[in-house]
């Protein structure tokens, strides 16, 4: 039995700042922050992305000087992507296996710029490297095959992690593959080595700026839906959770974020384990065009869709707005 109005008045407790200090639920910092970055060749190049307003590709120095402004905001981890130039992708996107790509490079200017007062978390599946902007290699019907993609991933995630990535990442929602990652790192001595698998991961409509930030939107040709899930499905990311959690995963992701709060909820609660989730390009696009169009304020909208995702169950996100999170936050 709880007391009734006018004994009990909610408003009380919201009455002073120092009170819905001490009442506050979730707390958010930097520490609660991944900041993906987008990775270009040359020397000195800042590349805007048109349609992510405020986000760049760096090339390798740029990115080294963005981790040194992590270290300094209190941001724990990096996620890198490539956007690979069209003379080095091809059908099996072989370029993900080179230990000098663009990847590869970057993590080691990261590592030799901030050693471990940072981490690097590195995506693994084939888009940023195939002709054809897909995860994973094709059959002559156009259908992205499980099993060969695996293998393909396994050689991709050792290079990441040889080149000194702390965080296999994957994101190609093949089935087997954390289990085959996990292994393989065991083997090459890479024990320390984590992975964050992207384990509810929507075939979604919010990834299209990401696509022309990585240069595979234009290649694409149909759609995801044959791997990544069906936005419609809320059991089925548990399933796909326990079995990545059973495969050796030391985190889960859900993916998108904002519109998949429910899918985070469920997960934290049935299983208990570390999940993170990835506020997409969409999302920051949305925002960012909702501040430009005078909807919103700015700060306010990216401070509130944070902090939400710490309340549903979060323990970190990657979002494109960590650096300016970081700064808000008082860093
Ligand atoms: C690649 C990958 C994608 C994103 C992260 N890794 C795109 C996709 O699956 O098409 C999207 C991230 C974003 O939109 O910010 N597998």
């Amino acid at each position: 039995m709880t007391a009734s109005y006018p004994n009990l008045r909610m408003r009380r407790a919201r009455s002073s700042s120092w009170s819905r200090a001490l009442y506050r639920e979730t707390v958010l910092t930097p520490a609660d922050l991944i900041w993906p970055l987008f990775v270009t060749d040359g020397e000195g190049v800042e590349e805007p992305v048109a349609s992510l307003p405020g986000v760049s590709r760096w090339s390798v120095d740029g990115i080294a000087a963005r981790a040194k402004e992590a270290v300094r905001l209190g941001i724990p981890c990096l996620a890198l992507f490539p956007n690979t130039q069209p003379g080095r992708r091809s059908d099996d996107g072989a370029e993900a296996l080179s230990p000098d790509n663009l990847m590869c490079r970057a993590i080691k200017a990261i590592k030799d710029a901030c050693g471990n007062d940072i981490g690097v978390l590195t995506d693994v599946a084939l888009d940023p490297y195939t002709s054809h902007g897909q995860d994973g290699l094709l059959d002559s019907a156009g259908y992205v095959v499980n099993d060969d993609t695996v293998a393909v991933l396994v050689d991709q995630a050792l290079n990441q992690a040889e080149a000194g990535a702390d965080v296999i990442a994957p994101s190609d929602m093949m089935d087997g593959r954390v289990k085959a990652i996990r292994m393989a790192l065991e083997m090459g001595g890479h024990h320390n080595v984590q992975i964050m698998s992207y384990a509810a991961k929507y075939a979604s409509a919010f990834y299209g700026p990401f696509r022309d930030a990585v240069g595979s939107g234009g290649l694409l040709k149909g759609d995801k839906r044959s791997y990544q899930m069906d936005p419609a499905n809320g059991e089925e990311a548990l399933r796909e959770v326990a079995l990545d959690l059973a495969e050796g995963a030391d985190s889960v992701m859900v993916k998108p974020g904002l519109p998949y709060l429910d899918i985070v909820r469920r997960v934290k609660e049935r299983f208990e384990v570390p999940v993170f989730a990835y506020q997409v390009s969409g999302e920051y696009a949305m925002i960012e065009a909702a501040a430009a169009a005078g909807a919103g304020d700015r700060d306010a909208l990216v401070l509130e869709t944070l902090i939400a995702f710490k309340r549903a169950g979060c323990s970190g996100v990657l979002t494109y707005h960590a650096a300016h999170a970081a700064r808000l936050l008082g860093a």
